[in-house]
């Protein structure tokens, strides 16, 4: 088992360099390098992200794995071949896509995630749960910004890979990704024994800011400190990064980042047209609602102040109307 693992893992890191070789040196390699160029990535994130390209061949990794003496139903639960059906023949699980490695704890390479150059679906293509890859175990880009969680007690949660490398570009080194699934209680709680504070940066699209306010109620379960930064016109981080640049991303999403409440009352206002009366009575109810949740008196009054200098309504108004929702403050 122990040398199955290590095999698997060795493997992992012999692909990683050959697809990242084709990338960088070779003529079928371009299209893809001159994709990753023209979206805002530098040869210096391409480097240290060891970013590489699979061809668009059926056996090129076979080929490639079968010549190093790996055994190929190994490599098939590794993740990186498949098998064809009834037969007994292998084909390349990766195919004519950019090709992100994913690493573990210990740094070791034991996933890919391969995108296409175009806007086919699925877009992403990833490795399979393995022996080396559980995804609720793992963070992109976690071993990388360990140190830097540490040393700040923060980290930044991002949604995907572009966003990590945007950030890292940015001059944002402490920065994971959940890749696109949910955030378990083992990340969460991986990220907790390292920093105290996560700020949670997603996509500001439905889907992110949905998935936003699911993790973080995962990670204040797992102890930690939350804030949610606010993306602005359904752009993503790396979006963000490119088009306003990395000043504009410190200092105005995270550096703006709101405590949860705070994100979760500006969240009820979207979509709302707050000038009209009864829009507005219903905004400052649900508002209430929210605020009556918090245990914490002191954070329930500071809420309850704002929204009254906001909307200029008594105190007495709102602490009776958040006493209708039966969680009378302490
Ligand atoms: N994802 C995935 N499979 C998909 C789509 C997404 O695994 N079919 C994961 C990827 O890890 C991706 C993350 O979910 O990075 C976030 O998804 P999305 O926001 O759609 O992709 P982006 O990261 O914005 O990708 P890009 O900028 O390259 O379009
Ligand atoms: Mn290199
Ligand atoms: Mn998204
Ligand atoms: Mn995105
Ligand atoms: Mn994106």
């Amino acid at each position: 088992k122990r040398t199955e693992t290590a095999a698997m893992v060795a493997a992992h890191e012999l692909l990683k360099k050959f697809y990242h070789h084709l990338l960088m040196h070779t003529n079928e390699g371009e299209e893809a390098l001159n994709y990753l160029l023209q979206r805002g990535f530098t040869l210096e994130v391409i480097e240290q992200f060891e970013i590489g390209y699979a061809l668009p061949s059926w056996d090129a990794a076979v080929t490639f794995l079968a010549n190093k003496g790996f055994s190929l139903p190994l490599m098939e639960r590794a993740g990186l071949i498949a098998k064809k059906s009834g037969e007994d023949s292998y084909f390349d699980r990766f195919r004519h896509r950019i090709m992100f490695p994913i690493h573990n704890h210990q740094g070791e390479t034991v996933a890919f995630s391969g995108r296409t150059l175009g806007n086919e679906d699925p877009k992403y293509v990833n490795s399979p749960e393995t022996p080396i890859f559980n995804k609720r175990n793992i963070l992109y880009h976690f071993h990388e910004a360990r140190l830097q969680m540490r040393q700040k007690q923060q980290v930044v949660l991002l949604e995907g890979f572009a966003d990590v490398i945007a950030a890292v570009q940015a001059g944002i080194t402490h920065a994971v990704a959940t890749m696109g699934t949910a955030l378990s209680e083992e990340q969460a709680r991986m990220l907790r024994r390292n920093a105290s504070s996560v700020i949670v940066c997603y996509d500001g699209d439905r889907a992110g800011i949905d998935a936003a306010l699911r993790a973080s109620e995962t990670l204040v379960e797992a102890g930690c400190y939350v804030k949610v930064a606010m993306m602005p016109d359904g752009l993503d981080p790396d979006e963000y990064v490119r088009r306003y640049g990395a000043d504009r991303f410190r200092h105005h999403v995270l550096d703006a980042s709101l405590s949860l409440t705070a994100f979760k009352l500006e969240y009820l206002k979207r979509g709302r047209h707050l000038q009209n009366e009864s829009e507005r009575l219903r905004y400052i109810e649900e508002a209430v609602k929210e605020i009556s949740r918090l245990s914490n008196a002191i954070e329930a009054d500071y809420y309850l102040r704002q929204l009254a200098d906001e909307f200029s309504i008594s105190m007495d108004a709102l602490r009776e109307q958040m006493a209708v929702y039966g969680k009378k403050q302490q």
